[in-house]
Order: structure tokens, then sequence, then C-alpha cells
């Protein structure tokens, strides 16, 4: 049967299927193709979106914004203070003024259960643009990232590293296992993702050959690797306290030149960015100021991943930014409908 999407919420990758996840790719892919050919695709002429933001944004408000505009759209950015939802009006009746007068609506911010109840009282497509629990959209513009450069999914050995139950932890997790691919999640123990995400990602494996295995061993974690990921060790919205804690847990797992020569000779690494990867960002000096002297691995800034591997060949981190509005574009293509 042909995949119809039209009408549907991208809440959680958990409510799509294999074929409907892949078709969403293939759409993503020929939209790049367009924007690359020069050939207008506004598809979706007088429609409106609104992107709503409680937490930054660099990439996913910018896909969201030319990819909207690509498509013909017009767009409304809500940042953190514009618009009176959670102060003045519960996230329900917001859900429903803006499902009055918007063709889709894009949410970024804490609860998972504020993207749902969007999804469920504003009568046109929601799409979560990341929340504490999960953000689907990258995991799109990432799988579309490997096959530009692996040619598949099914089968490869991905990696991820770092906080493994933070919201790309959870995402990368799910989409793995619907896709077929062998997902190791690397962390230490207190930062393995919760068992019962674990059980329900395992029954999805069953289906689709996909395998889960979640270690704490760095060795283990990596050898043979296709795809070793990382992401900040301290999520938006969490407290700057916790850095030196999640520090003290994670040095040994930064992603280095070491740990990706234990990986396959053509090993990628990705990172949904922004990463910490030198002293020039603020967070980054002001770490390696406080805490280089006592942890080494963060003396120059570098945190989860290292300069050396951010800028080495094996890096593919800006091909995954740029994926990122072409497949937000197929998102909103396929679900608003032309
Ligand atoms: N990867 C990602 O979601 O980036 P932004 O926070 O800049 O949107
Ligand atoms: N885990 C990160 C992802 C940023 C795209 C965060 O939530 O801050």
């Amino acid at each position: 049967m042909a995949v119809n999407l039209r009408g549907r919420n991208f809440i959680t990758l958990l409510d799509f299927s294999p074929e409907e996840i892949k078709y969403m790719l293939d759409l993503s892919r020929d939209l790049k193709r367009d924007k690359y050919l020069g050939h207008e695709h506004k598809h979706l002429t007088n429609k409106n979106i609104v992107i709503l933001f409680a937490k930054d944004s660099t990439r996913t408000r910018c896909a969201f914004e030319v990819g909207g505009m690509d498509l013909g759209m017009g767009v409304t950015y809500l940042g953190p203070n514009g618009s009176q939802m959670n102060k003045k009006e519960s996230v329900m009746d917001t859900a429903r003024v803006l499902g009055r007068m918007y063709d889709g609506i894009e949410f970024r911010g804490y609860k998972q259960s504020d993207v749902e109840t969007l999804g469920e009282y504003a009568g046109v497509p929601v799409w979560n643009g990341l929340t504490d629990l999960y953000h689907p959209t990258q995991i799109l513009a990432d799988w579309l990232t490997i096959i530009e450069h692996k040619g598949h999914l099914k089968g490869i050995n991905f990696t991820f590293v770092g906080d493994a139950r933070n919201n790309m932890g959870n995402s990368l997790m799910i989409g793995a296992a619907k896709m077929g691919m062998n997902f190791t999640a690397l962390a230490p123990k207190e930062l393995w993702p919760d068992q019962s995400l674990v059980d329900t990602c395992n029954a999805i494996a069953l289906e689709t050959g996909a395998t889960i295995r979640i270690t704490d061993d760095v060795k283990e974690g990596t050898t043979n690797a296709d795809v070793i990921y990382t992401d900040v060790w301290v999520s938006m919205g969490e407290p700057k306290e916790v850095w030196e804690k999640r520090i003290k847990m994670l040095a040994s797992y930064q992603v280095n030149m070491d740990m990706l020569r234990n990986a396959k000779e053509d090993v990628t690494f990705m990172h949904c960015l922004p990463a910490f990867h030198d002293v020039k960002t603020d967070v980054g000096s002001d770490i390696a100021a406080k805490l280089g002297k006592d942890y080494p691995a963060v003396k120059n800034g570098e945190l989860e991943v290292t300069d050396e591997v951010f800028e080495s060949k094996h890096s593919v981190v800006f091909d995954e930014a740029e994926n990122r509005m072409h497949t937000i574009k197929a998102i909103m293509l396929a679900t608003i409908g032309s």
C-alpha cells in the first residue's frame, strides 16, 4: 500500500513504521536534489506554519524557517518570551488557537507531554522540534547522512557514546531499532537508557533484524563500529551545577582518535551539534578554566569530542546540519500534504 502521512503528527519515531520512515528519507533525498538543481518546489503555497521555541536553537529553527519558505509557506516564530503559552494560557488552549490559524505547528520545549497535548488538540500536524525525552527530526537528518556516506542503514554498526538516556540517545535507539541497525549505547551505568524504552526497542528489533546493546566498556562498545555518535554531556534545561559530576562520569568516554582507531578504518563521526570541541564557546572556555586542572581531558575545552576528531576526515557533522533542512522539509510536506 502507498504511504500516506497527511494529517499525521511527528512526535516520536515510535509512531512510524520502517516503510513510513523510508518514505520520508526518500522524499528528503528528492527535495535535496530539487534544491541543488534550483528546481522550485513551492508545493505548499497559501499554507502557514508556526514554530514555538521554549529553548534555544540554531539548526532546528533555521531548518523549519528555510524549509517552510522553500515550500512556499508563511512562517511565524514564537520564542520563549513571545507568547502566552504556559503563562496565561494552557498548552491545550494554545493548541486550539494556533490550529485555527496555521496548517502546522512545531514545538521545542521541556516536557514530552506538552508536544503530545499540542498534537492532541491542534487539529493540524504537530512536529516535535526537541523535548527532554526525544528529538525525532534530528534522527531523519542523521539517517539521511548515513545513507549518503555508507549507502544503507540496515546492518550498520552504530554506537552512541555519552549521556545515553538523553533525548538523542533515546531517539537514536528507537530510530536504529526501526531501521534494522546494530545499536550500541556506550555509557557509564548511571547514564544508561530507561529499561522500559530498551524493552520497547528490543521488541521492535525482533521485527526488523536490529540489535540493541548497552555497555559501559569503551573497547567492546566501539570495536567494529561504522558510526560513532556523541552529544553534549549536559543538555538544555539541566542546571549548570551538574557539569562537574557529568565530566567525572564521562571523561573516559570522550570521543578521541584512540576511540576511532578501535572502530572500523572508515568509521564516521557524527554529532547533532552544537558541540564542545574547543575553547571558542563560553561554556567550553569556562569549563577549561575551572575544571581543566582536575580533568586533563577537558583542559582545552574539548568535552564530548576532541577538536582533532571533530575536524578530521571522519567527521560529517556539517552534512548532518544541512540535512536537518531537507528532512524537516520532507516531514512538513508529507504531513501537511499538497
Ligand atoms: N541539533 C539541533 O537540534 O540543533 P539546534 O539546537 O541548534 O536546533
Ligand atoms: N541533548 C541536547 C541535544 C541538542 C540538539 C540537548 O537537549 O541540549
